[in-house]
């Protein structure tokens, strides 16, 4: 997991109406509805307000980051949790959320970023959250993904369950990592009529000369020119920083969900209610 700095978080709480607004723009969808949508809660999803959210701040190893509480807090209240920060970090912070009846507690360190809950005991990761509710963002752009291709970029945990969650959306694969021995790593986990949808061993360019779905799950910072990007490209990237170099961000900024922590929060708010 890389971990997030204080730039990508501190404006969240002011910006997260415009940032609705901007997903309901491109995909058709809320925050709260994709986020329902991506966990699978159903037609009758639970009422957040009868759910308090306690978020936790950790303060072991590298510490906590400045404004991920606070972030993680809107982000919460923004869906219609009664949410709190506790008042104390780590273990306690962790009997005061029981001590008031949360029914969910978010918090993150150095290795995990999870949300619990309290009562049920289900516990739901970031990654894998991530991964649905981009994946869910992309078909929403793309119309669907039944029996077209996607790239998926960067396959490290994120990018291995957007991998996943893209072959249940029945897409087909092309795989493309740095690290090429990962590509054939990835392919072998998969079920054999699995396999059969998934390309492996293209550059970039050849890759990005096959389709025009992208899901940018990769830590690598403006590599993709304008250039490279086929007409028409969608690209759903929740790879920090962005994939894209800034004049193809800005040409594709229409078809382009790029965010750091909303999207993937919100899952794992609603599949924690599961
Ligand atoms: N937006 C969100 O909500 C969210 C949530 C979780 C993770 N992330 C971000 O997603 C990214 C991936 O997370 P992870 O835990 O899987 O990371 P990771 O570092 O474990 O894996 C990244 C993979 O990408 C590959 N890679 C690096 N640069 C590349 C490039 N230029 N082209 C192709 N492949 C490249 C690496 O070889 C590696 O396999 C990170 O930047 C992380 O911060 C974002």
């Amino acid at each position: 997991m890389t971990r997030l700095i204080a730039e990508q978080v501190l404006m969240i709480p002011e910006k997260i109406k415009e940032f609705d607004r901007e997903l309901i723009e491109k995909t058709g969808c809320s925050l709260k509805e994709l986020a329902s949508e991506a966990s699978g809660i159903g037609s009758a999803p639970p009422k957040p307000a009868a759910h308090p959210v306690a978020v936790i701040p950790v303060t072991a190893g590298q510490g906590t980051i400045k404004g991920f509480s606070e972030a993680l807090h809107a982000i919460a209240a923004y869906l219609g949790f009664p949410a709190f920060i506790t008042a104390a970090p780590d273990v306690s912070g962790l009997v005061e959320a029981y001590q008031s009846d949360a029914t969910i507690a978010l918090m993150a360190d150095d290795h995990l970023y999870a949300a619990i809950n309290l009562k049920t005991r289900r516990a739901t990761g970031n990654d894998e959250a991530t991964a649905k509710g981009f994946t869910t963002a992309l078909q929403k752009m793309a119309g669907g993904l039944k029996g077209k291709a996607v790239l998926v970029i960067g396959l490290g945990p994120l990018g291995t369950a957007a991998a996943q969650a893209l072959l249940q959306e029945g897409a087909d694969l092309i795989l493309y990592d740095l690290l090429r021995e990962k590509e054939a790593a990835l392919l072998k986990s998969c079920a054999t009529a699995e396999q059969q949808r998934i390309t492996t061993g293209l550059t970039l360019e050849q890759a990005l000369a096959r389709t025009h779905l992208i899901f940018d799950a990769s830590p690598g910072e403006a590599f993709i020119p304008a250039a490279m990007l086929p007409t028409g490209a969608i690209i759903s990237a929740p790879g920090l920083p962005l994939g894209l170099d800034p004049t193809a961000a800005q040409k594709f900024t229409d078809h382009l969900i790029h965010e750091p922590l909303q999207i993937g929060t919100a899952v794992m708010l609603f599949q924690a209610l599961i």
